[in-house]
């Protein structure tokens, strides 16, 4: 199979999975890639493994490039499943092969594998500022505890200033082509947003130490190989996903608004439209994302890109329709901050729906509109007062976008 030069003797061995659509709840419609890099030094070295399933497609790359047998190093920049679970398999081909790992890899290898091998596999243990020669390049190591597993680890291989972040900069995005500029650039970077806010949006402390980190240190970089999707090679896309992580670390967002809804018997839906109405009226932009119709991870991204966002759910036993439920759990996970939210809904006795979702958001510890609720059908009064909710949210965020520009 082919294999794909980032630079002299570095090469691409990853495993291109066209059909997941599945990943831990994120719905990859666009399927990805498990990134496996070889270095044919004079100590051949292989970095990451692939998913477990994936192995023969890494191996027969490989095999294109140098005999698996000869690869001395192994590289583990973190150990979940998605570039592990063929670790096993592959160790047993490359054998006798020494595994490099963070400390905390090591245990988290241990975890994984005790019943696959671990007891036997010769490990090296890393820490940051460690730095492995393989001949004429090489390797050195950050630890990014949190970014997004406790043993994520950056290596980067200096002479070729290639930096192999794993899931750092990644996009779920499967292509027959390597590099992100051989791709339609808009959907790139959309993949790059929709796996940030996915994937990476509750660590972004962490991701802001790192990409200070790798300021402090220096690392010039000329190609960035993340574990998932394609890779980055001209300045100018590095400079942008770069510059993007910054801005997604201190959630910078557009003026806009999410309108994020479920509806029983459409109550919500009017209020949701009539909401929506107040907000156009005031200029502003909005976006409507009805739970079930769209993606969780496509509605994730719409809270990354937006200034506000407001929860709409009917109530059923005294609580959120269990749509709405399953998108605070999610959203409670993902752990927003600076965002203008509401509550709004349709009850038909007892309520309980919208005092759920408040709660969440009150939990978020995010700024907070008072809620709305309104009972079974809305009266045209109701409207109205939706469109000037609508219509308050946006002036809220104009004012915002006002004082801002004065400071
Ligand atoms: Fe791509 Fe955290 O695994």
């Amino acid at each position: 199979m082919e294999r794909y030069p980032l630079k002299e003797d570095i090469w691409w061995v990853g495993a291109i999975d066209w059909n997941v659509r599945d990943f831990h709840g994120y719905e990859t419609t666009r399927g990805t890639t498990y990134n496996s890099y070889l270095i044919t030094d004079e100590k051949k070295t292989l970095v990451d493994g692939v998913r477990n399933g994936f192995g023969p497609e890494t191996l027969r790359r490989i095999g294109n490039c140098c005999d698996p047998k000869t690869i001395e190093y192994l590289i583990v920049n973190h150990v979940e499943l998605d570039h592990s679970g063929s670790l096993p398999w592959l160790i047993e081909k490359l054998s006798p092969v020494t595994v490099v790992t963070s400390k905390r890899g090591r245990e988290s290898l241990e975890q994984h594998f005790a019943n696959e091998g671990f007891a036997g596999w010769d490990i090296q243990v890393v820490a940051s500022g460690d730095e492995l020669s393989l001949g004429k390049y090489t390797l050195s190591f950050l630890e990014v505890p949190m970014v997004h597993w406790p043993d994520s680890m950056f290596t980067y291989v200096k002479e070729a200033k290639t930096l192999l972040p794993n899931d750092g900069f990644g996009q779920h995005l499967a292509s027959s082509k390597r590099f992100a500029d051989e791709n339609d650039m808009n959907v790139v970077f959309e993949e790059a947003a929709r796996y940030y806010a996915n994937i990476l949006m509750p660590f972004g402390t962490q991701i802001k130490k790192t990409l200070a980190k790798v300021q402090e240190l220096g690392l010039e970089i000329d190609v960035i190989g993340p574990s998932h999707g394609v890779l980055w090679r001209r300045p100018e896309d590095i400079e942008r996903i770069i510059q993007a992580y910054a801005d997604w670390t201190e959630f910078e967002a557009e003026p806009k608004v999410a309108l994020i809804f479920d509806t029983m018997w459409k109550s919500t839906e009017k209020m949701t439209r009539a909401i929506e109405d107040g907000i156009a009226q005031e200029g502003v932009r909005c976006e409507v994302h009805q739970l079930g119709r769209t993606t969780m991870a496509d509605v994730a991204l719409a809270v990354l890109e937006s200034q506000a966002f407001l929860v709409g759910t009917p109530t059923l036993n005294n609580g959120m329709l269990p749509s709405v439920g399953a998108f605070m759990t999610y959203i409670k996970g993902l752990r927003p901050k600076n965002r203008l939210v509401g509550a709004y809904g349709s009850f038909g006795w007892g309520g309980g729906g919208v005092k759920q979702v408040n709660q969440v958001l009150e939990d978020l510890k995010l700024d907070q509109v008072d809620p709305l609720e309104l009972k079974f059908i809305p009266t045209e009064d109701d409207l109205s007062a939706c469109v000037e909710w609508g219509r308050s949210v946006a002036r809220r965020l104009k004012q915002a976008a006002e004082a801002e520009s004065k400071a």
